[in-house]
């Protein structure tokens, strides 16, 4: 029997930070509206392409797994922002680390880590691959309408990684569940893409726009019922469960999931203050700061569970 076990992570944001306090300056927002509503005080903004926040991210994670990237047998990149359409960015974090392996990009939105790590097991446990480097990786303030304060406040620029890798020891991935609910497909998107009439520069819209309650009772209810499925899936409760590591798009949206399923508020971890909402790249990224915090340990359980356009939504139950 192989495992499949995260052995390496690291992530990239990039330096460049703007407040609460900064948007305040060019839209009508402030700090008082934004803070309680969504526990954001700040975000990253990148100046580099996706790619290239996913490719910093991967090298850290190869060498925290102490592997070369020759070694790898797949890259599997998590993204809605990527940098071209064709290329997949996958194939320009292989060439930036010097990788040999099939490689491709997968877009879930926010729950793309997840639907990349889920992968990632799968192709593991078939004996498919041993070694996989999994990224989920965001440049969203590029399709940020700026002069728009509802989307304006709530996004990010980051990447994470991860090293799964086969092994003996029984651990890493026990289970995940992944879901798509069409019926809520328009209540947040993007409509750049060949839908688009290119002649019409009026049609000419890739901001993103949703429908922010919306999402937010369908984010806790497809969060909560996954993860119940994938505990079921792996005969645990929620008593087995030592850290939550959900998706961070609104921290009353992690209080209110974790709340409902009776869980400690203690065991969620939740880094949004400091990222804001960078769709598939803020699970890997809230997993590397609760390793430097040393907060995970051997053996813990995890819960990691994730929301998206689509509607996506996926939950893992991963052993440290
Ligand atoms: N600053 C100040 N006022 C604002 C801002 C802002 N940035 N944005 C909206 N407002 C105003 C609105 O115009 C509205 O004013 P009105 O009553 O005069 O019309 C008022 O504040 C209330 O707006 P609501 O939309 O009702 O605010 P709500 O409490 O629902 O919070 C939020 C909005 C934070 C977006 C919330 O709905 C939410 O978190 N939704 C889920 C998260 C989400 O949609 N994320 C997008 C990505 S999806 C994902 O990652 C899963």
């Amino acid at each position: 029997m192989q495992y499949a076990t995260i052995t390496g992570w690291g992530k990239c944001v990039p330096p460049a930070i703007l407040t609460n306090h900064d948007l305040e300056t060019f839209i009508e927002t402030s700090d008082e509206w934004i803070k309680p509503r969504t526990g954001i005080s700040q975000r990253h903004i990148s100046h580099v392409n996706t790619s290239e926040l996913a490719s910093v991210a991967a090298k850290h994670a190869l060498a925290a797994a102490g592997i070369e990237a020759n070694e790898l047998d797949m890259i599997i990149l998590a993204t809605a922002t990527a940098d071209t359409l064709i290329p997949n960015i996958a194939s320009t974090v292989q060439a930036n680390i010097g990788a040999h392996c099939p490689a491709f990009d997968i877009n879930a939105a926010c729950s793309g880590f997840l639907y990349a790590l889920g992968l990632a097991d799968s192709q593991i446990k078939s004996g498919q691959s041993k070694k996989i480097l999994v990224v989920g990786a965001e440049r969203l303030s590029f399709f940020i309408d700026w002069s728009k304060r509802d989307t304006a406040v709530l996004f990010g620029d980051g990447a994470g990684a991860v090293i799964v890798e086969a092994t003996d020891t029984p651990g890493g991935v026990l289970g995940y569940e992944l879901n798509n609910d069409p019926t809520g497909r328009d209540i947040l998107k993007s409509t750049f893409g060949t839908g688009m009439n290119k002649f019409d520069p009026d049609s000419l819209n890739f901001f993103i726009e949703f429908n922010g309650q919306e999402i937010f009772k369908r984010a806790v209810a497809g969060m909560g019922k996954l993860s119940t499925k994938v505990l079921e899936k792996c005969n645990m409760s929620k008593d087995d469960i030592d850290w939550v590591i959900p998706h961070q798009a609104n921290e009353r949206i992690i209080d209110t999931l974790i709340h409902r399923m009776k869980i400690p508020k203690e065991k969620a971890i939740v880094n949004i203050a400091n990222y804001g909402n960078t769709s598939a790249a803020t699970i890997p990224i809230t997993i590397c700061d609760a390793l430097e915090q040393g907060k995970i340990k051997p053996n813990q359980i995890i819960l990691s569970c994730a929301f998206g356009a689509g509607l996506t939504s996926a939950a893992a139950l991963i052993q440290w």
